[in-house]
């Protein structure tokens, strides 16, 4: 064992410079135009695990591909374990709030700056560097291994849920890592104990058939604008409560996740510090972790009508267009989410305009039972990579596939997370920190070790 962590630490100059190839690639998993991107990431990353003598393959699907790799080799009493990651990335604009461009790695200050760093592409190469270190310096695994990286996690993982289905016995795993997640500070490893869900929609007001002149016209008849503003305006209350009938009635109290989070030291100056807002503001009567982590949300993603280049100009426009996503959290389910939504919309629209819900894509909530070997294991590997037994947080954002692999596959999954507050995923000046990515590939090649033993 200890062969293979000085393995690692010998060959971290390498391991870095090969993340760089991987980053350098623009797979935006959103924009058809990078469509060549996305394979040339699949390729890229599937022939690294050729190499390292892995049965490779880039399998179709209808939308991107899916990188899939197996190493099966290990003793028989020795468990299965299925590594999950994805090789896409976020739409790095806009593009003149970079301080380096985002596709030029760059390091500064500990810091590999890049779009995909840290989300995800820095967190899933230190999994592939782990299995290099162990084969390299053992010529085996300790466990048998199921790679399996998607291109389309940035858009709800569409193409995996059938993938996985359609392959069970193929997937079949005693236990899922994923490296993913963030963790509550630096040096504090972090075991992420819940994800939450997500509800997309995009709604399109329509009011006159063109544009029109507001003053001929404004006051005459609705503006599609305004309209939509009553409509997104319409879904809090005062306290910051969502106000769309039925919204609240799946939600689990969870009195016992209630008071381990507040058990967490969760520092709201420095969460506030990080968004450069004036205040923290959310559902009244909710702490700020309870409302990231156990709350539902609703929130406008986008939102685009009228003029808004430079100067004035007094039209009444024919549109407007919101992007609008809720967050979930047990027991919510996205297609009951999705008719008390659609149901409070057309409830709300005022007269005189018309509307037009699309729904975007789903995902479940989870949370992890914290319990068993799996979660044995990870918390041994932690401590031996970071020096410290990890804690358990929350975690606000979503990983669809999570409670698929728990239920079609019937194996525990573990969030692993090497990510770090302030690391402005999906915005521009994304960052991983290289001590993280270093620390990340050692609990990653330990891991295996302890699921071994
Ligand atoms: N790495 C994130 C998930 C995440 C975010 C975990 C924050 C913990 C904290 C993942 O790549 C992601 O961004 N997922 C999307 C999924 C969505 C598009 C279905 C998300 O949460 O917005
Ligand atoms: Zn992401």
């Amino acid at each position: 064992m200890s062969d293979v962590h000085g393995y690692i630490d010998q060959n971290l100059p390498r391991f870095r410079a090969e993340l760089f190839e991987f980053l350098r690639i623009p797979s935006v998993s959103a924009r058809r135009e990078y469509q060549p991107e996305i394979r040339r990431a699949a390729d890229w990353l599937a022939g690294k695990l050729r190499d390292l003598g892995l049965e490779t393959s880039v399998e179709e699907t209808p939308g991107h591909p899916i990188v899939l790799a197996e190493w099966r080799g290990a003793a028989k009493s020795a468990p299965t374990v299925l590594i999950y990651g994805h090789y896409d990335v976020q739409p790095a604009e806009p593009l003149e709030l970079w301080t380096t461009p985002p596709f030029e790695p760059t390091v500064r200050d500990g810091r590999i700056y890049a779009r995909g760093s840290v989300d995800d592409k820095g967190q899933l190469y230190l999994h592939v560097k782990a299995l290099e270190a162990h084969l390299r310096s053992n010529h085996k695994l300790p466990v048998n291994v199921i790679l399996l990286a998607e291109g389309e996690e940035e858009v709800g993982s569409e193409h995996l849920m059938p993938f996985v289905r359609e392959r069970v016995s193929r997937l079949k795993a005693d236990a899922v890592v994923i490296s993913d997640t963030t963790m509550v500070a630096p040096d504090v490893p972090t075991i992420g104990a819940s994800l939450r869900g997500l509800a997309y929609f995009e709604l399109e007001v329509f009011g006159p058939s063109h544009d029109l002149h507001s003053g001929t016209y404004g006051g005459g008849v609705l503006n599609p604008a305004t309209a939509l503003s009553r409509i997104v305006g319409s879904f809090h209350d005062d306290d910051w409560r969502i106000t769309i009938k039925g919204f609240y009635d799946d939600v689990d109290p969870a009195p016992d996740f209630r008071a381990r989070i507040k058990e967490l030291p969760f520092d709201d100056k420095k969460f506030l510090g990080e968004t450069g807002s004036p205040k923290l503001v959310g559902e009244r009567g909710q702490s700020t972790p309870e409302r990231l982590w156990l709350r539902p949300t609703v929130e406008v993603n986008g939102m685009l009508s009228g003029y808004t280049g430079e100067g004035s100009k007094t039209v009444l426009p024919a549109k407007a267009m919101a992007k609008v996503s809720c967050r979930l959290v047990p027991n919510q389910d996205p297609a009951r989410i999705q008719k008390v939504f659609r149901e409070h919309v057309q409830r709300v629209t005022p007269e005189g305009v018309r509307v037009d819900i699309k729904v975007l894509h789903g995902g479940r909530p989870w949370r992890a039972r914290l319990q068993g070997p799996l979660y044995d294991a990870a918390a041994r590997a932690l401590e031996r990579a970071f020096g410290r037994p990890p804690v358990y947080a929350g975690e606000g954002g979503s990983i669809p596939i999570v409670p698929e692999f728990e239920e079609t596959l019937g194996a525990p999954v573990l969030l692993m997370g090497f990510g770090l507050p302030g690391e402005n995923a999906h915005a521009p000046d994304e960052w991983m920190s290289v001590e993280c990515f270093e620390k990340g590939t050692h609990a990653a090649a330990a891991v295996l070790a302890e699921l071994a033993g």
